[in-house]
């Protein structure tokens, strides 16, 4: 299934596919359903996820923090290569202020929260009073056990849960909650 924002993107002139995050296909194609373009995102760990909000998604606007300036240097060229302006990306220390990046926004701000860097559980629990109410949380390998502290705070939201079935990857969980 493709959303039909992406084939109006295909049909541009010049437009080529670039990239998608790295999180378990289905849940890609359901995120893809439900982000709506004016949506605020939040998200923790950089990568083809971020050029995908900007450039694909057109989300109205996105942070993303990362902790590691290789990789921030690199994704920072790829936002300039297409020219996406919507991203903040920012650089932020390991260890309290990248995980505690979020609470510089107001309650209730974001309407998705993607949480695929280090430390997740810290950053998740951060996260919650920041995403609105019927907001999106996404956990990517949302299986690990060290993630478990995280994902007991979601108990009884509205949640889907999308499992790789095989290869190298197989039992990775892309987990996505909604907020009551
Ligand atoms: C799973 S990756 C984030 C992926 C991103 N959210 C996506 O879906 O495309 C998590 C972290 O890996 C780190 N990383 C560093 N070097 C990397 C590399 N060469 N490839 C992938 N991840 C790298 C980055 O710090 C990044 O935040």
């Amino acid at each position: 299934m493709v959303s039909s924002r992406r084939i109006a993107r295909w049909r541009e002139p010049g437009y080529h596919f670039i990239g998608r995050p790295w999180f378990v296909h289905e849940s890609i194609l359901k995120l893809e359903e439900l982000i709506e373009p004016g949506w605020t995102v939040f998200e923790w760990g950089s990568g083809s996820s971020t050029l995908w909000l900007g450039a694909d998604m057109m989300v109205a606007s996105a942070i993303s923090v990362e902790h590691d300036s290789d990789w921030y240097k690199k994704n920072r060229a790829e936002l300039e290569r297409y020219f996406v302006d919507t991203v903040e990306l920012v650089l932020a220390e390991l260890g309290g202020a990248y995980e505690r990046y979020i609470t510089h926004y107001p309650m209730e701000f974001f309407d998705l929260v993607l949480v695929d860097g280090r430390n997740r559980a810290a950053c998740l629990a951060h996260a919650l009073p920041h995403l609105k109410s019927g907001g999106l949380l996404v956990l990517d390998d949302a299986d690990r056990e060290q993630y478990r502290p995280g994902v007991t705070l979601l108990a009884g939201w509205e949640s889907w849960a999308y499992v790789s079935q095989g290869g190298t990857y197989a039992g990775k969980t892309t987990g996505i909650w909604r907020k009551p």
